[in-house]
């Protein structure tokens, strides 16, 4: 037989036992400031300090607009989860250890007519790296591929996924390290725990075929599981001269554009073309 409680079970419980947390709470009324530390005490506890900091605010807001408890819990919910994702997207930015922020806001379009910005926006979103594709920037000096590279980076890190910016040379170097110790396996493991990984100005100098093969293996690695933004001044046609070898730069070039969006830009540098107006400003005035 089962006992029967005295209360529908849709009765509100009273006050003392909606508050199970401490139980020295029940016995006392609680005033308004034993409440606040309360919270101040839970919201440390819980790791929640943006509930901590803003309750007080929003649930004025909730009074003056008659929100149920439901909605109010929501509504500090909601703050602590944005704040925590903001806070998420900048350490992921701090650590992705870009030379600058640059972001595709910041982007001239009208400066490169042919880029297609339906194709910007869609690689924005960050599937590729959902789906462990790659992106590869090829053009002349200036034309913002560097930029570029940083900002679907930024993108990227504020889709919560974790990047890690180098030049080609210095993951080279990176990798020839790890060579030397007899840790090449774990540092290439190490290195896929970032889903995206940019490797800028491949092309400027060249590499020996040692540095070219750890280049291989770098890209080998990731094939499949883990995406690379690269950006080169040089046309794929002209890698083998890069990585002293051209069938180690086709094997690379294979598995780096087999899932790969491929963008090649052409026209003025950005850098000339400021330049040019500066002078243009000067002898205006
Ligand atoms: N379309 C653009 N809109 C705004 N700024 C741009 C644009 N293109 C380039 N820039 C700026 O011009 C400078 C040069 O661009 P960036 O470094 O991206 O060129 P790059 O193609 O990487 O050149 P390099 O091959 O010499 O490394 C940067 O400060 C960048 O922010
Ligand atoms: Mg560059």
């Amino acid at each position: 037989m089962t006992t029967t409680t005295t209360e529908p079970a849709t009765a509100p419980a009273p006050a003392r036992a909606r508050r199970p947390v401490k139980a020295a709470a029940a016995v006392t009324a609680p005033t308004p400031e034993r409440i606040s530390s309360q919270i101040a005490y839970l919201t440390r506890v819980l790791k929640m300090p943006t509930i901590g900091r803003t309750w007080e605010e929003i649930a004025t807001q909730a009074r003056d607009e008659g929100w149920s408890h439901a909605e109010y819990l929501a509504g500090v919910l909601e703050r602590q989860a944005a704040d925590r994702e903001s806070a998420g997207s900048m350490m992921r930015i701090r650590t992705a250890h870009f030379p600058a922020i640059k972001t595709l806001e910041d982007f001239n379009y009208d400066h490169l007519p042919s880029l297609r910005r339906d194709l910007l926006a869609h690689l924005a979103t960050s599937t590729f790296v959902a789906k462990a594709e790659n992106v590869v920037l090829l053009g002349p000096p200036g034309i913002g591929k560097t930029h570029l590279a940083i900002a679907l980076g930024v993108k990227a890190a504020q889709n919560g996924y974790s990047v890690l910016f180098d030049t080609a040379s210095n993951w080279i170097n990176r990798l020839a390290v790890a060579h030397n110790a007899g840790g090449l396996e774990n540092e290439l493991k190490k290195i896929r725990r970032y889903k995206v990984i940019i490797i800028d100005e491949v092309g400027y100098i060249p590499f020996d075929t040692d540095a070219a093969n750890l280049f291989f293996q770098l890209v080998a690695s990731r094939y499949e599981q883990g995406s690379i933004i690269v950006t080169s001044n040089l046309p794929f046609g002209r890698w083998g001269e890069t990585f002293s070898d051209d069938v180690v730069a086709d094997a690379m070039i294979d598995r780096l554009v087999h899932h790969a969006e491929v963008l090649a830009l052409s026209g003025e540098s950005y850098r000339t073309r400021a330049r040019r107006e500066l002078l243009a400003k000067d002898r205006d005035n």
